[in-house]
């Protein structure tokens, strides 16, 4: 089944999370393949959301975060844990918001476009399986509001799918 992205026009960060949340309930909705889910996963963001320039996810396999479904440019391929804001956010199992990635010690450098940065981590039951990353070419793109709103959508993407299969 295919499905048509609305444009979200919200006047505040809030709004606009619950809208494009609403939107990827709809779009995983029938569909528990975890590949399948990640990529319309990052699709959707790349495609709603302002002033990105990459969205996708990083897999946890041993003790690496290995590239997953993504869109935007070629991008690094494995970060060891604790390495760059990907590796810190899934050490600490925590969100990591980066106004300015040049101010960010160890920053991996994927897409020179890139200024700010936020990294969810993906978490079942305290298993850490991945990381969502999400680079802005404006500095400061990212806040709390942002952090609430991708946690949201990272919980209805654990939830749609079989994760890790
Ligand atoms: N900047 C990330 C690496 C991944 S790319 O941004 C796609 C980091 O420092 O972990």
């Amino acid at each position: 089944m295919s499905h048509a992205v609305a444009v979200i026009e919200a006047s505040s960060k809030p709004e606009f999370y619950a809208a494009l949340n609403r939107q990827l309930e709809a779009v995983l909705h029938g569909e528990r393949d975890w590949v399948c889910n990640l990529a319309q996963t990052s699709a959707l963001l790349m495609q709603t959301m302002p002033d990105l320039n990459w969205a996708g996810f990083y897999l946890l396999k041993g003790r690496e975060l290995v590239l997953g479904p993504f869109q935007g440019k070629v991008a690094c391929v494995r970060i060891a844990l604790d390495r760059g804001v990907c590796g810190t956010a899934a050490a600490k199992r925590e969100t990591v918001v980066v106004r300015n990635v040049h101010d960010f010690p160890g920053h991996i450098a994927c897409d020179s476009a890139s200024n700010s940065e936020i990294v969810v981590p993906l978490l079942r039951g305290g298993t850490l399986l991945g990381v969502l990353d999400l680079d802005s070419p404006k500095l400061n793109r990212f806040d709390a509001d942002d952090a609430a709103g991708l946690q949201r959508a990272v919980e209805i993407l654990l939830a749609a799918s079989d994760a890790g299969h």
